[in-house]
């Protein structure tokens, strides 16, 4: 099922939590909502859903109408066939784990041996078929949040919702839960809004990511092309990049772009001349595109600094490198490639041009 958001408006009295907001979501697509506390994530799944009433643009599931202020259109939620899981499960503990899935079947007052099958069906899809006599509270937060999944399965859903569904659980248990999320979209073909604040998140279970700030889209693309490319440094911020250095001036010779960096005395080239932004640029640079080395390199963007600390993390170590130049940088080494550093050293820390980007402050100045 395809969904189309248009124009879309939600305010709460003067607060404007979505503004604006545009998106057409593919038949079959795995949309991500991401972005930070409060950016709106939840309010516009509520508004499509139809748990909440926009102040004013259209929603179209499928060719159908939900939405339109202007019209006077609002479908309520049983009338969208739209499926949503939300962060806290809500498994009724008093009953059985097959029961909870078969609730809703029940109310639609199917045929006994009709609900059996589908509650296998939609258990078997989460990997819970042997524990479908079990009472619910007897379950671990990673089953009870299988539960919740395959209660809206169950209903098979033309459009499924997920709002933050793996929060609650440990980071292990999320990673795998994620990736079995992934494999039931792609099997069923289910169009998917799937919201988090977890980039990495983001990344495993989008075709697309709508990047949300303030209640707009910042930045629409897939996961890969957002990583490498983003269109702000604040966006940059929010997706890792943890060098962004303020610009006080940038020229531009020969298709290169050298940024002066406003704190201290610090040149940075960047080859990607075209991204140079009118408005307060910035210098970004991923932790993990630093190397660093005991002597000076061949490279132009080389500067040497002290390590003021070495923080070991297992297969890498995080330096901070105070530059003689100025300022402060996070640098990613890895053990595998090279030497390790020890606070007080004096290093070198050297950037290819083309990892280096200049970025408008905010995509809306
Ligand atoms: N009923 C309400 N009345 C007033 N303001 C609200 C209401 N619901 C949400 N808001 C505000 O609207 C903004 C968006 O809220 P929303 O719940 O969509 O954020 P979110 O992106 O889901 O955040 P989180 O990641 O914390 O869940 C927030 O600033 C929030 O405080
Ligand atoms: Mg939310």
């Amino acid at each position: 099922m395809k969904i189309s958001i248009q124009n879309l408006q939600l305010k709460y009295g003067s607060f404007t939590a979505i503004d604006n907001l545009n998106l057409d979501i593919e038949d079959g697509e795995s949309l991500v909502l991401l972005g930070q506390s409060g950016c709106g994530k939840t309010s516009t799944m509520r508004c499509i859903a139809g748990l909440e009433e926009p102040t004013s643009g259209r929603i179209i599931i499928d060719d159908v109408v939900v939405f339109d202020s202007e019209r006077g259109i609002n479908l309520p939620p049983n009338k969208r066939n739209v499926g949503m899981v939300f962060q806290s499960y809500a498994v009724w503990p008093h009953m059985t784990v097959a029961q909870n899935v078969a609730y809703s079947l029940k109310r639609k007052r199917l045929s006994k041996a009709e609900i059996d099958e589908r509650v296998i069906e939609a258990l078997t899809l989460v990997g819970l078929e042997q524990f479908a006599d079990r009472g619910a509270s007897l379950l671990s937060g990673g089953q009870m949040q299988r539960v919740a999944l395959a209660r809206s399965l169950v209903m098979r859903p033309s459009v499924l919702m997920l709002d933050e569904p793996l929060s609650n659980l440990d980071a292990r248990l999320r990673d795998r839960l994620r990736v079995e999320l992934r494999e039931i979209q792609l099997k069923l073909g289910l169009t998917t809004v799937y919201v988090t604040h977890d980039q990495h998140e983001a990344f495993a279970l989008a075709d697309r990511i709508a990047l949300l700030q303030g209640g707009r889209i910042v930045q629409l693309g897939e996961p890969r092309d957002m990583y490498e490319a983003p269109a702000s440094a604040s966006i940059a911020h929010f997706l890792g990049v943890s060098n962004i250095m303020e610009c006080a001036g940038i020229t531009t010779a020969d298709g290169s772009t050298t940024a002066r960096v406003a704190d201290g005395d610090l040149l940075i080239e960047a080859s990607h001349g075209e991204t140079v932004a009118a408005h307060s640029p910035k210098v970004c640079i991923r932790a993990e595109h630093l190397q660093v080395t005991s002597a000076p390199t061949d490279n132009p963007n080389s500067w040497p600094g002290t390590v003021r600390v070495a923080g070991f993390q297992g297969n890498d170590v995080r330096y901070a490198i105070e530059l003689e130049a100025g300022p402060e940088l996070d640098a990613l080494g890895t053990l595998r490639r090279g030497e390790q550093h020890n606070v007080g050293d004096r290093v070198w820390v050297a950037v290819d041009a083309r990892e280096v980007q200049i970025l408008p402050a905010e995509v809306f100045a």
